[in-house]
């Protein structure tokens, strides 16, 4: 039997991954793997659509990668692979492109939020154009199933339509993949502005960051904003600042938020800081001992995210060279 095949991609623009990337997304990606065939790839293509510092992004490909494989991404079960290293994923956007119209791409939000601040004059042609190069990451795969958030469905419903436009005129290449809604995500927010999510474009001092020393991460905690009152009780609207630090007590623990509520009963917001800097310690260290074990041995984490390109371009050169030859190439 085919297992249903997943494909999704980070960008490696931070030099550690947060609680939030892991919470609303990674943690996911190791629990799809289960039942599914799994495409992952750090996304270094789409990280250039913005300004960028080759050193940087060299750095933050690897440490990306050695993440994911710290978090649980199993190089053996399934394809975790660097964007730049398959080729294919050029050479079927341009197709793409060519069958994308100028008024469809104008119309994804995503590209007006990101231009907003230089103004879309002063933006890359590459950041415009990023969604269809998203679409050619998903279809090169035959990807059944792509986990989105809410900012990314208007970019899934594009790439079905690109797959649909190119399947009706030239014979079906492309299989359409579904939005996976997956269960147990959750939002984190920032801890000093829990108004916001927790985001690597904040101050660090609101952001725990996975390959922070767990000094730091229960620094972090302690210094969180709560709310006023003293109950250790989720209220979304009322105490947003307690309801996040109990959302990650949860997702970290395993235990509900209402067996937490009645396990902090009479005790405060010191009592939950404290405990919860133990879980978040007791979680980020050993994912920071092991990405630093991947890190001490780059020829052999190469060697690993080769592997990977190698498998990736099996399937993604196979899509290639279907549709090269419908198009007429
Ligand atoms: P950032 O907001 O730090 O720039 P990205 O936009 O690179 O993070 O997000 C990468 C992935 O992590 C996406 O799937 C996104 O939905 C998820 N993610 C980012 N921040 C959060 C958060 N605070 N809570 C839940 N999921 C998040
Ligand atoms: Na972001």
């Amino acid at each position: 039997v085919r297992l249903p095949r997943v494909l999704s991609g980070i960008q490696p623009t931070a030099d550690s991954f947060h609680l939030g990337n892991y919470l609303g997304a990674l943690r996911q990606w190791v629990a799809l793997q289960q039942d599914h065939e799994a495409f992952y790839c750090v996304v270094d293509l789409h990280a250039i659509t913005v300004d960028w510092d080759p050193e940087t992004l060299r750095r933050r490909t690897l440490v990306s990668a050695a993440q994911l494989l710290a978090l649980g991404v199993d190089p053996a079960r399934s394809t975790l692979f660097v964007q730049s290293h398959v080729p294919e994923h050029v050479q079927l956007s341009w197709v793409m492109e060519s069958l994308a119209r100028f008024g469809e791409a104008s119309r994804m939000t995503q590209f007006k939020d990101k231009s907003q601040r230089e103004g879309a004059a002063g933006t890359s042609v590459a950041l415009f154009t990023y969604p269809v190069l998203q679409a050619a990451d998903i279809l090169l795969y035959q990807a059944d199933r792509v986990p989105v958030g809410e900012d990314q469905r208007q970019h899934l419903e594009l790439t079905r339509d690109l797959a649909t436009r190119f399947n009706n005129r030239f014979g079906t290449s492309f299989r359409l993949p579904e939005a996976h809604i997956v269960q147990g995500t959750a939002k984190i927010l920032d801890l000093q502005s829990p108004d916001k999510k927790m985001s690597k474009s904040l101050p660090p001092a609101g952001c725990i960051d996975l390959l922070d020393d767990p000094k730091v991460t229960g620094k972090k905690i302690r210094s969180a904003v709560t709310d006023t009152g003293r109950e250790v009780v989720a209220d979304p609207e009322g105490k947003p600042g307690v309801t996040n630090l109990l959302t990650i007590h949860s997702a970290l623990s395993g235990r509900s938020v209402g067996d937490l509520e009645e396990h902090f009963a009479g005790r405060g917001y010191g009592d939950l800081k404290k405990e919860l800097a133990e879980v978040v310690g007791d979680f980020v260290t050993p994912v920071r001992g092991r990405t630093q074990e991947l890190l001490d041995d780059p020829a052999e984490l190469q060697r690993t995210l080769a592997q990977g390109a190698a498998r990736a371009r099996e399937v993604a050169g196979r899509t290639v060279a279907d549709v090269y030859d419908k198009v007429g190439f």
